[in-house]
């Protein structure tokens, strides 16, 4: 698939690195393609534009950007209508803390923001670090997917697919607001309980 990533951080890059892996054809955008960090990312090999160019030409766009970017960044580029949208995104205060409450999410405020788009929440739920390498010797790391578009749904879990995690349908897009606080439960353990980064939730059945 043609796929925009905006936002060049550790999970934009991630994601572009498997879906390149996968044949996926990928381009990052990033507020200034011109610059050092743009040319070091196009010399590792990134296809890179400005994130309205990137955008422009993608079936599918990823929302990679910290959350206080996230309006800038969605008004900025330009027509979203038809388009996937996948909101990676977590509402985060700067001390840790769930910036958006119980009874809203990133994943409805960006459909809110892009009402002709087909936003798709996933890849909040787990680090970076796994989106780079999902492989855990005990099965297949879970990434949970909520939209309210069931095409746009079953191709971002194909996608999730594609990065090796076992992809499950978590309901209706308003569902952001369970999968934004199941984030940071993996955020607490990581950096307050210190279990580190390497580590991730799976779904056991029977
Ligand atoms: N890190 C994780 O493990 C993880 C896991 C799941 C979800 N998330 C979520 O995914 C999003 C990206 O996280 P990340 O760790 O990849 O962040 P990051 O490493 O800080 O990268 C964010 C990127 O967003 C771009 N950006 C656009 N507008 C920006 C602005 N106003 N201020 C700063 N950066 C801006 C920057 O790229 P350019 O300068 O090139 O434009 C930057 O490289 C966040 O919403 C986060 O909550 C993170």
């Amino acid at each position: 698939m043609k796929i925009a990533i905006i936002g060049a951080g550790n999970v934009g890059r991630a994601l572009a690195t498997g879906w390149r892996k996968g044949g996926h054809d990928v381009t990052l955008g990033v507020r200034d393609p011109a610059g050092s960090r743009a040319v070091e990312l196009k010399q590792q090999g990134f296809a890179i534009a400005a994130p309205r160019d990137a955008a422009a030409g993608a079936q599918v766009i990823v929302l990679a950007v910290p959350w206080g970017a996230a309006r800038a960044t969605i008004e900025g580029l330009g027509s979203l209508a038809g388009k996937i949208v996948i909101d990676a995104m977590n509402p985060l205060t700067p001390d840790f803390s769930l910036a958006l409450g119980h009874s809203d999410s990133a994943g409805e405020t960006v459909a809110r923001l892009a009402p002709a788009a087909r936003v798709v929440k996933a890849f909040n739920t787990t680090g970076a670090n796994n989106m780079v390498d999902s492989r855990y010797g005990a099965g297949k790391l879970l990434m949970l997917v909520a939209g309210d578009d069931g095409e746009a749904k079953a191709s971002v879990m194909s996608l999730a697919n594609d990065l090796g995690f076992e992809a499950v349908d978590a309901g209706p897009l308003a569902m952001s607001r369970h999968l934004e606080p199941m984030a940071m439960v993996w955020i607490k353990l990581a950096l307050v309980q210190k279990l580190g980064r390497n580590f991730g939730f799976a779904l056991l059945r029977r």
